[in-house]
C-alpha cells in the first residue's frame, strides 16, 4: 500500500532500466567490431574481407533468438556504415566474380565456383513462388533493376525459366561486365543503363512498357522514401507489369534498406515474403493502382 501511493505521487516517469542479455550484448559488439574491421579495408575479396562479410550475414541472417529488436536499438548508430559497406562490398565481389569468370577458359565451370550461386537460384524460386501465390503468371518478359556486374536475378530467369531478361543498372561498367558474363556463359540478355532515381529516358520508359515483371533490385534507391519514388516512376512507365520489390526485415536490415508497403503509394502490395533462410532479401509483390 505505501509503496502504490509512494508510486502514484512520483510527478516524472523513472525510465526503466533494460539491460542486456549476453546474446544482444555478444550481438552488438560483433557487429561493431565487424564494422570496425571492414571500415579499415578496401572491401576488395580476399581472405579476410570474405570472412568478415561471411560472418556480418550469418549474424543478420540468424541471430541468436529474441535479441533483435534490442540490438537493432544498440547499434542504431552504425546501421548506415553498415549498409554502405556491405553495398560496396557487394559490388566489389561481383566486379571480381564477373571478371573471373569472363576470364576463365570454361565460364560455365567458374560460375558454378561463386560461393553464392544457390541463394540466387532459392531467391528467384522464392520469387516466382510469391508471384504464384499472389495469382500472377509465370513472367515472360522482365526487367531487372540495378542488376550489377553478375547480373544472376537476370541469368537465372533466362536460362531456368525461359524469360526474356532486359538488365538495367545507372553503372555503364557494370552493365557491361554483366553483359560480358552473360555472352561468357552462353545465356540471352541484354542491358540498359539507366539511373532508377532519376527522370526515364524516353527509350527506358518503352522497355519498360514491354516488360510484365519489374524486379526493383536491394540497392536501388538508398532509403524507403527513395524506393517509393522510384516504384511511383516505374508504375507510371510500366502501369501493366508486377513489381518485385527487394527488402529486408530484422537484423538483414542492417545489410539492406528495408520497404513496406506504406512506403510505397503508388502500388498496391499483395504480398510480403521474409524468409528466415540463407536468402537474405525480403520481397513484397506489387501492381501499380489504376
Ligand atoms: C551490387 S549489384 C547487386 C545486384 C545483384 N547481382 C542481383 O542480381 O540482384 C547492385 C547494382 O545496383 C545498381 N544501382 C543502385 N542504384 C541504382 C539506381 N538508382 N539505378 C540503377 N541502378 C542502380 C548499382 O550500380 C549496382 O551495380
Amino acid at each position: 500500500m505505501t509503496t502504490q501511493s509512494n508510486h502514484s505521487l512520483t510527478t516524472f516517469p523513472v525510465p526503466r532500466r533494460h539491460h542486456d542479455g549476453p546474446d544482444t550484448a555478444g550481438t552488438t559488439a560483433r557487429l561493431v567490431a565487424l564494422h570496425d574491421q571492414l571500415a579499415r579495408t578496401d572491401l576488395r575479396p580476399g581472405i579476410v574481407v570474405d570472412a568478415a562479410f561471411g560472418e556480418l550475414v550469418e549474424l543478420c541472417c540468424h541471430p541468436p533468438v529474441g535479441c533483435t529488436e534490442q540490438v537493432l536499438e544498440r547499434v542504431a548508430g552504425h546501421a548506415d556504415a553498415l549498409r554502405s559497406l556491405a553495398a560496396t562490398g557487394e559490388g566489389r565481389m561481383e566486379a571480381y566474380w564477373s571478371d573471373r569468370i569472363t576470364a576463365a577458359p570454361d565460364p560455365v565451370a567458374e560460375l558454378r565456383r561463386f560461393p553464392y550461386l544457390g541463394n540466387y537460384h532459392d531467391l528467384v524460386r522464392l520469387e516466382l513462388a510469391a508471384l504464384t501465390a499472389a495469382g500472377v503468371p509465370a513472367p515472360r518478359r522482365v526487367a531487372v533493376l540495378g542488376s550489377g556486374p553478375l547480373p544472376l536475378t537476370g541469368l537465372v530467369l533466362a536460362e531456368r525459366h525461359g524469360a526474356e531478361v532486359l538488365h538495367v543498372d545507372r553503372d555503364g561498367t557494370a552493365a557491361a561486365a554483366g553483359d560480358a558474363v552473360a555472352e561468357a556463359v552462353g545465356i540471352p540478355a541484354r542491358s540498359l543503363v539507366a539511373d532508377l532515381a532519376e527522370p526515364l529516358p524516353r527509350t527506358v520508359v518503352a522497355e519498360l512498357g514491354r516488360a510484365d515483371v519489374v524486379v526493383v533490385g536491394a540497392l536501388v534507391g538508398d532509403d524507403a522514401r527513395a524506393k517509393g519514388v522510384i516504384t511511383a516512376r516505374l508504375a507510371a512507365a510500366a502501369p501493366h507489369a508486377v513489381q518485385l520489390v527487394r527488402s529486408a526485415a530484422g537484423l538483414r536490415t542492417l545489410l539492406y534498406p528495408a520497404v513496406a508497403a506504406a512506403d510505397l503509394p503508388a502500388l498496391e502490395v499483395l504480398l510480403e515474403v521474409h524468409p528466415r533462410t540463407d536468402v537474405v532479401n525480403s520481397v513484397l509483390v506489387a501492381r501499380p493502382r489504376s
